[in-house]
């Protein structure tokens, strides 16, 4: 199948051929022409470049008309827990009366909350409200996604959020990868026997999660009152053999040596970093572990923002994803991600937005195929309103402006 989208206004996220991701000064370079044309075969990009150079195209090919609206690559999302039973607004309203994140955890809501739900929702219904807010995602411009288990706590439910996610990379066209995190909290019949649950981690679920082939990735809740960096070590080298990459949660609650172990094992990012220091960068430096920063979590608990301006000026990549989530983010919007990372991190635009696509797509080791307009890769893009300038995408943080949303070069509809 042939796509031609005309009448581009600004073509944005050209090129970087051969970069799998952009480190410090690289990332403000998003390569754009204007009044341009776009040009898919077989759900790949083909070509592109302006209207006036806009070759003869055979007979057979489908025009789309973009009406002067910007062509940005798809957002790449590489940190969710899309795959979830209810919300949890009463907590939300517990915040705002002034309960911490870690106190609503001690007094047994948080995570298990969300795990007694998912305990009592059968894999259809699971799958049915995820479905809803992947329909959401697409329609605000996401085309690659990483989406976590760890509302299961048990062997039985774990695979079932992982078949969930499953079914979601065959039933829809986004790119999906999967990721295990049964070290997302000490379920509610381990409480006081932290040590057993890290062996029914180790000992059941992963060999489980590998045997069905589940998970492309292992995550581990690393921080303070969670889980130890001894204990995410054992996790991660049990996950190893079978063939499961690290993705950790680190350094949101405290600077707790999260990053170090991640680092360690070859994590392919570390994420959160709400509570890092200076020495998190001297870590990240010289490691092949993208440091990934969830500003909507930092936003919805009202706690610090990662140091992104930070990261980027030691030369390192920083990576934005949502964190998708009932408890700390309830919104997989990147478009308002990218927002707060150049309102809250000081980030240009053009920096956020490499973040959120190809050093995300990097984060979920995608990056060869998905994450800019680059011939060859898969054509993940959508078209907005007619906007002035691409720094207009996180300026206006709540317009609406994605228009047309594209997976594999086919219109979402
Ligand atoms: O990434 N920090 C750990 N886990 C999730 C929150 C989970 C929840 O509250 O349901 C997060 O923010
Ligand atoms: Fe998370």
């Amino acid at each position: 199948m042939k796509v031609l989208v005309k009448n581009i206004g600004i073509l944005t996220g050209l090129g970087h051929e051969g970069k799998l991701c952009l480190c410090g000064a690289e990332m403000n370079e998003l390569n754009t022409i204007e009044d341009a044309y776009l040009y898919v075969i077989d759900g790949r990009f083909e070509s592109y470049g302006p209207m006036q150079e806009l070759p003869k195209l055979p007979a057979d090919v489908e025009v789309v008309d973009a009406e002067g609206g910007a062509v940005l690559p798809s957002w790449c999302d590489s940190h969710t827990h899309i795959v979830f039973a209810s919300s949890r607004e009463h907590e939300f309203v517990d915040k705002i009366k002034g309960l911490s994140y870690e106190e609503i955890a001690r007094n047994g809501g948080g995570i298990l909350n969300s795990a007694d739900r998912l305990h009592e929702t059968s894999e259809d219904e699971l799958y049915r409200q995820a479905m809803r807010r992947v329909d959401e995602v697409i329609r605000k411009g996401t085309g690659c996604v990483e989406i976590k288990s760890g509302y299961g706590l048990n062997t039985e439910d774990e695979l079932k959020m992982l078949r969930v996610i499953r079914r979601i990379r065959e039933t829809t066209k986004l790119k999906v990868v999967a990721t295990f995190l049964g070290a997302h909290a000490v379920s509610r019949g381990y409480i006081g026997r932290q040590s057993e649950y890290v062996g029914l981690v180790i000992n059941e679920m992963i060999p489980a999660v590998g045997q069905e082939k589940l998970a492309d990735f292992v995550d581990v809740f690393c921080d303070k009152g969670f889980f130890t960096t001894e204990e995410t070590a054992r996790i991660l080298e049990a996950a190893a053999a079978y063939g499961m990459r690290p993705k950790i949660h680190a350094e949101e609650l405290a600077s707790s040596g999260g990053v170090a172990v991640g680092v360690k094992y070859g994590a392919l990012s570390v994420d959160h970093l709400e509570s890092m220091t200076e020495e998190t960068i001297e870590t990240l430096k010289g490691s092949s572990t993208m440091p990934t920063a969830l500003p909507g979590t930092s936003f919805f608990l009202n706690m610090p923002f990662a140091l992104g301006r930070k990261i980027i000026d030691a030369g390192l990549p920083l990576v934005l994803a949502s964190d998708y989530n009932p408890g700390s983010t309830p919104s997989g919007d990147m478009k308002f991600i990218v927002s707060l990372g150049c309102i809250k991190m000081r980030l240009m635009p053009a920096e956020a937005i490499n973040a959120a696509t190809l050093n995300g797509a990097c984060a979920m080791g995608l990056s060869e195929e998905y994450g800019s307009i680059t011939k060859g890769k898969v054509a993940n893009f959508f078209i907005t309103e007619p906007i002035p300038s691409i720094d207009f995408v996180p300026y206006a943080y709540t317009t609406p402006i994605v228009r047309r949303a594209f997976l594999q070069g086919e219109e979402y509809k």
